[in-house]
């Protein structure tokens, strides 16, 4: 009996333990008493102490339950509707307090660990490597597929959605809340339909637009990169595997193939509608949530986990607009990686000289806005011609989630070129929900877009294994680079006959040895020394990589 208890105890400490936190609101915060308290700082072990001096695992010294803060800083003039929206100043519109954690600790109750953390105590250090998709071997291909359809059909541990705007989200006459369970990966398209939908101003009313948590503003990188890691690190946990790690597609390849569409990987075409998704894939049997846009602008009602169609998608297949029927060049993500600024006012889609706004795909990869071009991240986007191409829907489509790994590894390689540090970040005057201290909507506990904008293998644990092009040279440099060379050259004829001058007169012992010495070791035992050789090349280019 005690060791069927202490069984149960341990097995209830390892959930709470490797719970991770981000995202909606935690089912444990959205009765209607704590809904009305505005407090939402769960206990660690709710089973076992209900104390409720245990909120946020203070007794264990892992953080505290304090005030949160919001950003109050004048945002852009895209949004014009002060006051309507239940999304501004994230998220005190529901909650004024939540679990702040301390050191290596994170999470809604401080259950889990910050990313890069692993182990009980959150004393391991980890770092997962972000691969390319078309170079995983085929079990690690399978184990990705079927990760993210064991992510469809499972119910989010700690997560719950709400299904309704603040003003109705308690039922007064029935005294309850609405909120709904929602799988992992549903969970993850919710939370992108949440950040972009627009202001509903009441029934009749309908809603506005001129609002967008997540894109058309410095926040898409940071957005985008949270949102990810928190797929990760949910996977993760639902596989029990801390090493698990998202793979990237390089859309940057240029033509109208799109090489990941198979169906061991995101799904080929089907044979019978090329709109639609081989039976063959397991993608085939998905439904898209939050399809139903009209109905929740015009009721106010939000998307709940109701699942419609399936998946559409037809690469290259928009005729109607050529310029998307064309994948990104490599040379594309080599320029925009030159972009010096990170934003530029109006910090919105129709910055200049943006590297937010190159990568993104408003403006033309060397950062020179144009209107009626659409490069890199939308392009990849639009490429797919079906579920997604579309802003509401586009989680919906798993290839979502590998294109936009790799449009956070062009983020992390600008982040670490440009030797970035979050004063680069705007602090205010950004479309709302982008400045740089506002908590990103609709991410529980709050975190802030600044705390994103950091290199990741340092900081997020997670790395890419990516090789990066090198960039094309101007005339002006291949001019330069030639003289220089030229007077190397020069320097160096000089030099030699300079030594050979020398050596005619002192014989050459000193020099002789040591080459001597290098030359007989490659000779002697050139097997091992071949592999050795090779070993080398490998850990170089490891260390590249990273
Ligand atoms: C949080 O605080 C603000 C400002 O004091 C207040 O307007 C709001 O109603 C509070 N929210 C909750 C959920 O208590
Ligand atoms: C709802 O809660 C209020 C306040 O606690 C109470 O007065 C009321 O009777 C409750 N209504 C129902 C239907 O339970
Ligand atoms: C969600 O699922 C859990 C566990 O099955 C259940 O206890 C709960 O009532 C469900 N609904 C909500 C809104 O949490
Ligand atoms: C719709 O807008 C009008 C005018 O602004 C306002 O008076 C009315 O209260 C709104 N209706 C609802 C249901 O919010
Ligand atoms: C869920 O969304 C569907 C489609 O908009 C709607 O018909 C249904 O009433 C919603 N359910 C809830 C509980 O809001
Ligand atoms: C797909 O392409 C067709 C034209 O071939 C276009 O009419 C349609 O709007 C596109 N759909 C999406 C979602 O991009
Ligand atoms: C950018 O767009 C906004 C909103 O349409 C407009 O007010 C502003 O003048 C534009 N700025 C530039 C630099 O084009």
């Amino acid at each position: 009996m005690s060791s069927c208890t202490s069984g149960v105890y341990l097995l209830t400490v390892f959930f709470t333990l490797s719970s991770i936190a981000l995202a909606q609101f935690p089912r444990e915060c959205v009765s209607l008493q704590t809904l009305t308290s505005g407090e939402c700082c769960p206990g660690l072990f709710p089973q076992q102490t209900p104390d409720a001096n245990d909120r946020c695992g203070s007794t264990l010294g892992r953080g505290q339950c304090l005030p949160i803060v919001a950003d109050s800083r004048p945002h852009g003039p895209e949004y014009t509707l002060d006051g309507m929206d239940d999304r501004e100043q994230w998220p005190t519109r529901f909650f004024n307090r939540s679990c702040r954690c301390n050191g290596r600790f994170d999470g809604y109750n401080c259950g889990s660990c910050k990313p890069g953390w692993t182990g009980d105590n959150c004393d391991m250090q980890i770092v997962v490597v972000r691969k390319n998709l078309m170079e995983l071997r085929d079990g690690e291909k399978k184990r990705f597929v079927d990760a993210l359809d064991l992510a469809k059909r499972t119910v989010h541990p700690d997560y719950v959605i709400a299904t309704r705007h603040y003003a109705n989200l308690i039922d007064f006459n029935q005294n309850t809340t609405n909120f709904e369970n929602i799988s992992i990966y549903d969970l993850f398209v919710w939370t992108h339909f949440y950040s972009v939908s627009k202001t509903f101003l009441g029934l009749g009313n309908g809603s506005a637009g001129g609002i967008d948590f997540s894109h058309e503003g410095p926040a898409f990188l940071t957005w985008h990169r949270f949102h990810l890691l928190q797929l990760e690190r949910d996977i993760q946990r639902l596989l029990d595997d801390p090493s698990f790690a998202l793979p990237y597609w390089n859309f940057a390849i240029g033509g109208n193939e799109c090489d990941i569409c198979k169906d061991d990987l995101m799904g080929a075409r089907s044979n019978f509608d090329p709109n639609m998704l081989s039976q063959n894939s397991i993608f085939s049997r998905w439904q898209v949530v939050c399809q139903f846009v009209e109905d929740y602008e015009s009721l106010g009602t939000i998307c709940n986990s109701t699942a419609g169609d399936p998946i559409r998608r037809n690469p290259a297949g928009n005729s109607d607009r050529p310029m998307v029927q064309r994948l990104p060049e490599m040379e594309d993500v080599a320029q925009c990686l030159e972009v010096t600024l990170f934003d530029t006012p109006p910090y919105f889609s129709n910055s200049s000289d943006s590297f937010r706004n190159s990568i993104e795909g408003y403006s033309e990869p060397s950062g020179r806005y144009d209107s009626t071009v659409r490069t890199l991240h939308n392009l990849a986007h639009l490429f797919l011609n079906g579920t997604g191409g579309q802003t509401h829907l586009s989680p919906n489509d798993p290839i979502f989630v590998v294109l936009h790994t790799f449009t956070d590894a062009v983020f992390d390689e600008w982040l670490k070129r440009h030797n970035a540090d979050s004063s680069q970040y705007p602090l205010e005057n950004a479309p709302i929900g982008h400045n740089r201290q506002y908590n990103m909507v609709p991410f529980w506990p709050p975190v802030t877009n600044s705390e994103m904008f950091v290199t990741a293998p340092e900081n997020l644990g997670y790395s890419y294994q990516v090789q990066w092009p090198g960039r094309t040279l101007t005339i002006t440099e291949i001019l330069t680079i030639g003289v220089i060379a030229a007077l190397v050259l020069v320097a160096f004829v000089f030099a030699v006959i300079s030594c050979i001058v020398h050596r005619r007169h002192s014989k050459s012992e000193v020099l002789q040895p040591l080459l001597g010495d290098q030359y007989q070791r490659y000779a002697e035992d050139q097997k091992e020394n071949a592999v050795m050789v090779k070993t080398d090349e490998s850990m170089n280019t490891q260390i590249k990589k990273l």
